[in-house]
């Protein structure tokens, strides 16, 4: 199953982390979008991100300057940007990285399924939802897999690569190896809820949302303890900023209705709140934190 030209459908916090490294692992690249005004931002976002990898590459002796900018120029100029969904119709593989809004992913997907060559292997982002419902609306349940890719994706190693009871073992394999040719670390996961990593993040992530909202202690405090107490790299309030108070609510909202008798899956009250008041956290500059006043955007 050989791929080659990869669709990105969303180029936000995800997507644009997502289109790039593919484009950096060789691959042509299209990304879709709903606005003109969302795709030039993540076009830009990918461009200084390319540059800033360039740099690190210099600085660290393992290119020369010359060299590390053309490959990410080259990185750049096989990505195309578009806002007709019909550029995607040839495309290998598709990642999908919108809202974590199932009913909308379902209908995105149905629409590819209807639209796209018959040999081009879904993937979804999804953070939270069961895959096999995006594959059954997409009409080809055995070329869909979910891609669970983790943000900043340029940075984190790891994918996780899920499938379901459907997805041809073919199809597993070649979504496997192209996280892998994009520099990840894959894992196989099952469908289940949150897979690996959000089963067990998320659930942490809500606990230190309820501790800052109960007062035990400061957002701070909170970071700073997670961070020279167990050594991550950032504390669970900053993270969630990272991940967008949004994302952060609407797996939760998710899961707390298929789930109702999980108590780990329950909605945070704060996380609600700050939310309707428009902090979705570091991607629009202010969450938990101010981005521009207290944290370095
Ligand atoms: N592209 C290129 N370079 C980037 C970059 C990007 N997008 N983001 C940061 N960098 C660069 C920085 O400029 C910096 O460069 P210098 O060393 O030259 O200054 C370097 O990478 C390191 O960045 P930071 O200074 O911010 O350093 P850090 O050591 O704090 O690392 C981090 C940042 C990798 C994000 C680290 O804090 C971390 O691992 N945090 C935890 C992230 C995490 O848990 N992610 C998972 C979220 S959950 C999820 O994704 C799943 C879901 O479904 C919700
Ligand atoms: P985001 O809000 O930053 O980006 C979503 C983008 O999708 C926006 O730019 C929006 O304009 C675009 N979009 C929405 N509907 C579209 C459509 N029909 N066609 C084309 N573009 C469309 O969100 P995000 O944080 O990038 O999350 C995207 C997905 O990735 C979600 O499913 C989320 O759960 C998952 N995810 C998020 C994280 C995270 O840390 N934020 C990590 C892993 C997975």
């Amino acid at each position: 199953m050989q791929i080659e030209t990869v669709g990105v459908v969303g180029c936000g916090l995800m997507g644009h982390g997502i289109a790039q490294i593919a484009a950096q692992g060789g691959y042509k690249v299209i990304v879709s979008e709903a606005d003109q005004g969302a795709l030039d931002k993540g076009l830009s976002r990918i461009e200084k991100s390319l540059g800033k990898l360039a740099g690190k590459l210099v600085e660290k002796g393992k290119k020369t300057a010359e060299e590390a900018e053309a490959d990410a120029a080259a990185a750049f100029g096989r990505i195309t940007g578009t806002l007709d969904r019909a550029d995607l119709a040839d495309c290998d593989l598709i990642c999908e990285a919108i809202v974590e809004n199932l009913d909308v992913k379902n209908q995105l997907f149905k629409e590819l399924g209807e639209s796209v060559k018959e040999s081009c292997i879904f993937a979804t982002n999804t953070s939270s939802f069961p895959v096999a419902e995006m594959a059954a609306a997409s009409g080809r349940p055995d070329r869909f897999v979910g891609l669970h890719f983790f943000n900043p994706v340029q940075l984190m190693r790891l994918v996780e690569v899920v499938h379901t009871d459907e997805t041809d073992e073919e199809v597993f394999a070649a979504a496997r190896a192209f996280g892998e040719a994009c520099g990840k670390t894959a894992v196989a996961c099952k469908d289940t809820p949150g897979f690996v990593v959000n089963r067990l993040l998320v659930p942490y992530m809500v606990q230190a949302l309820e501790m800052l909202d109960r007062g035990d202690a400061t957002k701070e405090d909170i970071d700073a303890a997670m961070q020279l107490g167990c050594g991550y790299p950032m504390g669970p309030i900053t993270l969630t900023d990272y991940v967008g108070l949004d994302t952060t609510l609407f797996i939760l909202q998710g899961w707390a209705e298929r789930y109702p008798d999980e108590p780990a899956f329950g909605v945070p009250a704060i996380l609600e709140r700050y939310v309707a008041e428009g902090k979705l956290g570091r991607k629009v500059g202010e969450g938990f934190y101010d981005w521009n006043a207290d944290k370095k955007a």
